[in-house]
């Protein structure tokens, strides 16, 4: 982590024109938050620059924008008192700096000027609350009242006021802590952790949309568990995510225990960021087994069964992406596609594959099949090392075999060897349900593997099984 030497944060010349635009219009002013934060942590130079300015922000970036070469457009959001402009790929945040308090039913702060103090100490971690000073008499002096370094330093996210003040007055801001804490790795204090529990219910005036955002960031990060299990602990989980809570607990029954679904979810998450970045995959892995916890029954012969949980689990996918406000988009539909068919190469991993059974696969995941192998392979959380490697060894000779069928029979996106329309000229027939089942028929052959994907064949197996069988 860099301790000092914050003269080098601060190379990029928008930071002299903005020293030139503070002097011109004599207010002093600041960069804060993210993007100090993160230059202390050496996680790159953050484009996102926020300016707190002792004076009014939009004023400030009237003037900056003048001082540029190519006067950029300022984005005034007179309500708010900010403003922002962008310059090459550096967006530029201007508010005034001000003290305030939040009427207990909504994030809409009542605002009052105030000094540089004032506004570190609304916000919300110290370890955000840096600031460095653009002002001429001291260029680069780091600007630290609540020792935001030292808290960088021993990975503590920590508020500067009172943690129930600060989550009280923002309670988005409980998610934005083990948001930051998943993301960087970082312990919560315990005042602020505890804080947290018990303004739990006040997340309930944050947007859905917000919530999703932090969510998602969360499911972003390297290992996923640490946030969803803070948020498990704080219990906030219930008030985004009941669906995965009710997966939590192990119940025995005359000596026979299932496996702790929640925390299983959560390995799996962890095991499928190792192998990919896509967002809704990783969303997939989180909501594969929602289905178990209604789905949850003892027979006295079979011990617990999920009985169709993959089903139920896709219904209850669509409820829980409307109730967020999600994208009800294909984005929804792969993931619902994901957790229905979670089980299948599982199923196909157990016991020896057969082409038709990896045929059906491919026919039915289409180009998601990739996808549905690496939820499944992260699926595999055995702690017993020698089923281990025999599973992970089932799902490559699963693949390998996927690979095969693909060159041979190209299931995938499967269209139909002979068209509707040609089937009516065959046999002479008008549009009717005759020509589905003949079209079934065909690819049921295909995919068992009894005749080949290709023209020929199938006009053959056609002519002989439509006497066969009477069709018509
Ligand atoms: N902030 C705050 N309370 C919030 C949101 C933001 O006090 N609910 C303050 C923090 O000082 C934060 C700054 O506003 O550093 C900028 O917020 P934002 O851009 O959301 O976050 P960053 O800290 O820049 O981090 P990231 O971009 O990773 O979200």
């Amino acid at each position: 982590m860099r301790r000092n030497n914050f003269q080098e944060a601060l190379e990029d010349p928008i930071f002299n024109i903005l020293t030139e635009a503070a002097k011109e219009l004599d207010v002093t002013c600041y960069v804060i938050g993210g993007f100090v934060r993160d230059y202390l942590l050496q996680r790159g130079t953050a484009k996102d620059i926020d300016i707190v300015v002792v004076g009014s922000g939009i004023e400030l970036a009237q003037k900056v924008a003048l001082l540029l070469p190519n006067n950029p457009k300022v984005s005034v959001f007179k309500n708010f008192g900010t403003a922002m402009l962008k310059h090459g790929a550096i967006e530029l945040e201007f508010v005034g700096a001000r003290k305030e308090s939040y009427h207990r039913d909504s994030r809409k702060p009542v605002v009052e000027n105030g000094t540089l103090e004032d506004d570190q100490n609304r916000r919300d971690f110290t370890i955000n609350a840096l600031a460095l000073s653009l002002n001429e008499s001291n260029f680069g002096d780091l600007i630290d009242p609540f020792n935001g370094v030292d808290d960088l330093e021993h990975k503590i996210i920590k508020t500067p006021l009172e943690p129930s003040i600060t989550y009280s007055d923002d309670p988005l801001r409980m998610m934005r802590a083990i948001r930051f804490a998943t993301q960087l790795g970082f312990q919560i204090a315990l005042p602020s952790l505890q804080a947290i529990t018990k303004n739990k219910e006040r997340i309930t005036i944050i947007s859905k949309e917000r919530i999703v955002d932090e969510l998602h960031k969360i499911l972003g990060s390297h290992t996923p568990s640490l946030g969803f299990s803070l948020l498990h602990k704080t219990e906030l989980l219930p008030y985004m995510l009941p669906e995965l809570v009710a997966l939590q607990g192990i119940e025995e029954i005359e000596g026979q225990r299932h496996k702790d679904n929640f925390w299983h979810t959560l390995e799996v998450v962890d095991n499928i960021c190792a192998t990919t970045d896509d967002l809704w995959l990783r969303w997939a892995a989180l909501l594969h087994d929602i289905g178990k916890a209604p789905t949850k029954k003892f027979h006295k012969k079979l011990g617990w069964t999920f009985h169709a949980h993959e089903f139920v689990g896709s219904k209850m996918v669509y409820k829980l992406f409307k109730r967020l406000r999600m994208p009800l988009n294909d984005k929804m539909k792969f993931v619902q596609k994901m957790v229905l068919m979670s089980s299948r190469p599982i199923v196909l991993s157990e016991d020896y594959a057969t082409d038709s059974a990896v045929r059906r696969l491919v026919f039915d995941a289409g180009d998601f099949v990739e996808d549905l192998m690496t939820l499944c392979e992260a699926d595999i959380t055995t702690k017993n090392p020698k089923k281990q490697k025999k599973y992970k060894n089932n799902f490559k000779v699963v693949r390998q075999k996927i690979k095969e069928v693909e060159e041979r029979d190209h299931i995938r996106n499967f269209q139909p060897p002979i068209s509707g329309e040609e089937i009516m000229k065959i046999f002479n027939l008008k549009p009717s349900k005759e020509i589905g089942i003949i079209k079934e028929t065909i690819k049921e052959a295909i995919l068992e593997g009894e005749i080949p994907n290709e023209y020929e064949a199938a006009k053959e197996f056609m002519l002989k099984k439509v006497k066969e069988l009477n069709i018509i």
